[in-house]
C-alpha cells in the first residue's frame, strides 16, 4: 500500500557561546561539581547571551538544518516550533523565525508542550505531511530557559540550558511498513492532573509576569521513567519491532540517571543511548534534535537506522516517534 511519510531531509542545531560549568555555579550556589554530576550527569551548559533571543537560536539551527537538506528557505511551507520560552507573550515565535529566514507564504506557529514539545511538533508536522497539507516543514525546537530559572534555588538552576535544535521533515512515498524511511509513527500523552509537580509560578493571565520555573524533582524521576518507558514501548508495538531493532535511543536529556533507567526498563543496550545531558544539560524542547543533530554530524546515525524518540515534561506532558533516519 502506497503511503504519505514524512522523511527527514535535513538536521541543524545551534549553542550559544557562553559555557557555564558546574563549578561556575558551585560559586554563586550551595552546590558542587560532585553532586551535579553524580546526581544528573551534568558537567556544563550554554547561555544565551543578553540580547540573544528564542528566534535567533532558532533561525541558526533553521539555517544548519536548510544548509544541510540542500532545500531553499521558499520550499517550506510550514514551521512549527516547539517552545515553552517564546521572544514575546504574542506573536508565535515561529512567526519571527518565518520573517527572518525570508519566508513569504504557507503557516507558522507555536506549540508549547514544555520539554516534550519537539514530539508534540514533530507528530504535528508529521500529520500536516500525511494529511497533504504541507510538502516541506521545518520542525524546531529552541528555548532559553536560562531567563524563567530562579537563580536562586540550587534544585532547578543546575539543571537547565539553552539551545535550539531544526528538522526538516519532506513529503515521499513509502509502503505502509516498518521498512519505510521517516516519521513511522508519533504518539503523544499528557495528564494535567500534575501541574503542580513541575510548572512555572508566572504567567500573563494569571500574575501579568514571566515567573519561574518550580519542581518537586523527585516525583518527576518517579513519573519520567514510568510514563517514557511505556510511551517507547507503545511505539514499538504499533509498528511490529521489538528493542533490538532499535539502531538508536535518542531520549530527552533530562537527567543520566533517567536515560539509563528508561533504556533499561525498555531493554536497550546502553552503547545505543544517545547522551548529551553531560554538555547540554535539559535544553527542553531543544534537546531531542540538538541529540540528534550531535549524533548525525559525528557519524553515528546512519540512513535507513531505526530510531526511537522520547520525551516528557510540564503539564504532564510525554511522547514518543518511531523515526527511519
Ligand atoms: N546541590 C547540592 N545539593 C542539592 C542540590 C544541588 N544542586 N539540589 C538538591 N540538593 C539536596 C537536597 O536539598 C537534598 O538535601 P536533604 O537530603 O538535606 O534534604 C538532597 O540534595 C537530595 O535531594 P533529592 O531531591 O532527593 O535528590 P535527587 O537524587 O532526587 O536528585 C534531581 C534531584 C536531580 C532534581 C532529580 O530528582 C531529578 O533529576 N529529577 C527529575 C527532574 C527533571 O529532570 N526535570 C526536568 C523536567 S521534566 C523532564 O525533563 C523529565
Amino acid at each position: 500500500m502506497s503511503v504519505i511519510r514524512a522523511e527527514v531531509t535535513g538536521v541543524g542545531a545551534y549553542l550559544p557561546k557562553q559555557v557555564l560549568t558546574n563549578a561556575d555555579l558551585a560559586k554563586k550556589l550551595d552546590t558542587s561539581d560532585d553532586w551535579i554530576r553524580e546526581r544528573t550527569g551534568i558537567r556544563e551548559r550554554r547561555i544565551a547571551a543578553d540580547g540573544e533571543y528564542t528566534s535567533d537560536l532558532a533561525i541558526a539551527a533553521a539555517q544548519d538544518a536548510l544548509r544541510n537538506s540542500g532545500l531553499n528557505a521558499s520550499a517550506i511551507d510550514l514551521i512549527v516550533l516547539a517552545t515553552a520560552t517564546p521572544d514575546e507573550t504574542f506573536p508565535a515565535t515561529a512567526t519571527t523565525v518565518q520573517a527572518r529566514l525570508g519566508i513569504t507564504r504557507g503557516a507558522a506557529f507555536d506549540i508549547q508542550a514544555v520539554c516534550s514539545g519537539f514530539i508534540y511538533a514533530l507528530a504535528t508536522a508529521d500529520n500536516f505531511i500525511k494529511a497533504g497539507q504541507a510538502k516541506n516543514v521545518l520542525v524546531i525546537g529552541a528555548e532559553t530557559f536560562s531567563r524563567i530559572l530562579d537563580w536562586n534555588d540550587r534544585t532547578t538552576a543546575v539543571l537547565f540550558g539553552d539551545g535550539a535544535g531544526a528538522l526538516i521533515l519532506s513529503a515521499a512515498q513509502g509502503q505502509g511498513t516498518a521498512a519505510d524511511r521517516g516519521v513511522l509513527s508519533t504518539h503523544i500523552f499528557s495528564d494535567g492532573r500534575q501541574h503542580d509537580l513541575l510548572y512555572v509560578d508566572g504567567g500573563p493571565s494569571k500574575t501579568k509576569t514571566t515567573g519561574f520555573l518550580r519542581m518537586e524533582g523527585r516525583e518527576v524521576f518517579r513519573h519520567a521513567v514510568t510514563n517514557l518507558s511505556d510511551a517507547i514501548e507503545t511505539a514499538m508495538r504499533s509498528n511490529g519491532v521489538t528493542a533490538t531493532d532499535i539502531d538508536w535511543f535518542v531520549p530527552h536529556q533530562a537527567n543520566q540517571r533517567i536515560l539509563d533507567a528508561t533504556a533499561r526498563k525498555v531493554g536497550v543496550h546502553p552503547a545505543r543511548v544517545i547522551s548529551t545531558v553531560a554538555i547540554h544539560a535539559n535544553t527542553s524542547a531543544a534537546s531531542v534534535p540538538l541529540a540528534l543533530d550531535c549524533a548525525v554530524k559525528d557519524g553515528r546515525i546512519k540512513r535507513d537506522q531505526l530510531l526511537v524518540l522520547e520525551a516528557m515534561g510540564g503539564g504532564f506532558t510525554w511522547g514518543s516517534a518511531l523515526v527511519r533516519w
